[in-house]
């Protein structure tokens, strides 16, 4: 296993970023950021002579150190996955403690993956364009050079001169969010100095840029709470993003901080982004962002907001030292994010989260059958390697997973809490590695535990959770059924009727599923598809004209329903109809970008109609995040070389 970084080329284990200051303008006309990023770095070994900093399609116009320009730093060839190293020579060699300013001038480049310029059609209100970032993992240096590395925290600050409003992952110094937007100047044509600070270390990937027509709108703190929360979005969807999350992400955080201790970072917004955001929320700190199809209109897809504002403890706080160790973030985060739902729901919620979890985590493992490597826990990366190809559910819910066996081994979460508080107070700030972890809570138990408790932990097959590969979990778990119980059942009653071939005589109803929430239909149409043998075309065009799943505006129920039918003989029937709403082209009017959606859509179509599916992409591509379109490409077999970048 490395211990160094295997991502990226900087030399941070000799001299480290500290603070950045940036001073940037958006073009959106020439879709480029240009500016200056200085850092203030600080010598970690004597005789340090160099600065190397990760960068990824960046335009390097010049390189000042201490306030001197310096000609000869060198940008070296380009790594396909870590980019051009940046070689900044420095005049005099530093020791341990002592540190450096190093300014580079430089522009963003249409070539990079981490910034999506949208054009003013791609957003809601299809007048202004619209500009964000996806730094995680590793596409900060598409942005700035950095030492793209999660082992490095640094504090930053920032002034952004733009014509449309700017958001940052850190706190508002000017103008002020509750404001007039844009400071009362006229949107799109007036230019504005966004100045922002963010006083708490993070890692490179928390960087983060958003930049459109976008409104605030504040939230209700509970009583004694320092920090401010509220949300971000276009003002035509304004509304809808308010209601459907101002009742809950105050308390929410609440939650959380009674379970991992204060909230550090001061602000908790959140930013609702158009269709082309390729996740379901990024824990961007004081910011976090959400795919638009959160904004189901009834609340039911606020877990996305659990699991993003819990990543401000497990992430944000204690952070993974490097890809390998990724289910540190992911598998932590999951695993709290599920004891919250039982804490501010039931632990049948909790339980229903695992079904789910369960069956996605499955399915991730067989996609990695031929790649057995990334079905690990740890994932002993190469130097170089991508770790957007080997992002799946492995890390989140193998590692909650695992979690959850080790809470149930010690005793439950009357044990196990009182362990996460101290393992978050201990590591807080800190970058880590899985040994670290691991020894860290066999130091707590041996100190705060008893000997049977230690036995306990002696009892678990480490190797076998963290190393191996395998289609299965290493120890068969059980969950809190009870909410998933019932929507098995109406799957088992479809599944035993398959053999009835006068559809007439089916006594099913549309009502069935008026007792079934949101999570527990998505646990129905998984458990249909879990079935060895599919139900009859017939069936199905019947269980569509009952329960209208291909009319549902819902994504997370009409992914699943296409993945369903397009592996069924109704397939060919309902191919186009998946295509048509994975691009919008159908009354939905907008592509789905969330991977999560797009990608097993794209994947099913193919094997049912590869012309098709691939017509379909070509025609839409560019509609997509950078991000997307590259793995949707992986997925279905092409090479976009030299297409990339040219929408
Ligand atoms: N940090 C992740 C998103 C991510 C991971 C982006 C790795 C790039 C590389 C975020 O917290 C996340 O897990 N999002 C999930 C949300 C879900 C688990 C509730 C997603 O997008 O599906
Ligand atoms: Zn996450």
């Amino acid at each position: 296993m490395h211990e160094v970084d295997p991502t990226s080329q900087s030399n941070y284990l000799q001299i480290a970023t500290k603070h950045i200051t940036f001073d940037w303008t958006v073009d959106f006309d020439n879709k480029v950021i240009a500016g200056t990023a200085t850092h203030e770095l600080i010598a970690k070994i004597d005789e340090v002579s160099e600065v190397i900093l990760d960068t990824s399609y960046l335009h390097i116009e010049g390189v000042k150190v201490d306030g001197d320009a310096v000609q000869d730093f060198r940008l070296g060839p380009k790594h396909e996955v870590m980019g051009s190293a940046l070689r900044v020579p420095l005049p005099r060699t530093l020791s341990t403690g002592s540190s450096i300013l190093v300014e580079i001038t430089y522009r963003t480049t249409a070539n990079g993956i981490a910034l999506q310029f949208l054009e003013k059609e791609q957003t809601q209100g299809k007048t202004f364009p619209f500009l964000f970032s996806q730094c995680q993992p590793i596409h900060a240096r598409d942005l700035a050079p950095v030492q793209d590395t999660p082992s490095v925290k640094l504090t930053y600050s920032a002034s952004v001169r733009s014509v449309l409003p700017v958001l940052l992952s850190a706190r508002r110094i000017s103008p002020p969010s509750d404001g007039p937007a844009h400071d009362g100047k006229i949107i799109g044509k007036d230019e504005v100095v966004y100045t922002y600070d963010q006083p708490t270390p993070i890692p490179s990937y928390l960087l983060a840029i958003a930049a459109g027509n976008l409104q605030y709108q504040s939230f209700q703190v509970p009583d004694g709470k320092q920090w401010k929360s509220g949300v971000w979005s276009e003002p035509e969807l304004m509304d809808k993003s308010f209601w459907e999350f101002s009742r809950d992400t105050t308390r929410f955080l609440a939650a959380a901080e009674n379970l991992a201790g204060p909230y550090r970072f001061g602000v908790y917004d959140l930013l609702v982004l158009p269709p082309s955001f390729p996740y379901g929320g990024m824990e961007n700190p004081c910011l976090t962002f959400v795919t638009p199809t959160l904004l189901a209109g009834d609340r039911s897809l606020t877990d996305v907001v659990i699991h993003e504002l819990t990543h401000s403890w497990f992430g944000n706080g204690v952070t993974h030292a490097h890809a390998s160790h990724f289910w540190l973030n992911e598998g932590w985060t999951t695993y709290v994010e599920r004891v919250l739902l039982q804490i501010i729901h039931s632990p049948a919620h909790r339980g229903l989260s695992c079904v789910i979890g369960y069956k996605a985590l499955l399915d991730a493992l067989a996609f990695f059958e031929d790649k057995p490597k990334y079905q690990k826990l740890v994932i002993d990366f190469n130097y170089g390697e991508d770790p957007d190809s080997a992002y799946s559910r492995v890390p989140y819910d193998k590692g909650a997973n695992f979690l959850l066996h080790i809470e149930r081994t010690l005793g439950g979460l009357a044990v196990f809490l009182p362990y996460v508080k101290d393992y978050i107070a201990t590591y807080m700030g800190h970058s880590i590695t899985t040994e670290t972890w691991k020894n860290h809570l066999y130091a707590y138990f041996q100190k705060n535990g008893s000997e049977g408790q230690i036995k306990a932990l002696n009892s678990i097959n480490w190797d076998a959770w963290l190393h191996q590969s395998g289609l299965r979990l290493p120890v068969e778990m059980e969950y809190d059924l009870t909410l998933a119980n019932p929507a098995n059942a109406l799957a088992d009653r479809w599944y035993e009727s398959r053999r009835t071939t006068d559809i007439s005589k089916l006594d099913f109803k549309s009502s069935d599923l008026d007792s079934l929430d949101a999570n527990q239909r998505a646990v129905f149409l998984e458990r249909l598809e879990s079935y060895n043998e599919s139900l009859p075309a017939g069936h199905l065009f019947h269980f569509d004209k009952l329960y209208s799943f291909s009319t549902t505006l819902s994504a997370e129920i009409r992914f699943r329903f296409y993945t369903l039918v397009l592996k069924s003989p109704a397939a060919m029937y309902f191919v186009q109809g998946a295509a048509n709403w994975v691009i919008g082209a159908d009354d939905t009017g907008v592509i789905k970008g969330r991977m999560k959606f797009c990608r097993p859509v794209f994947r099913a179509m193919f094997k049912v109609d590869p012309d098709l599916t691939i017509s379909t992409f070509r025609q839409a591509r560019t509609q997509f995040h950078p991000i997307a379109q590259s793995l949707i490409a992986q997925d279905l077999g092409l090479d976009l070389t030299g297409l990339r970048g040219s929408g």
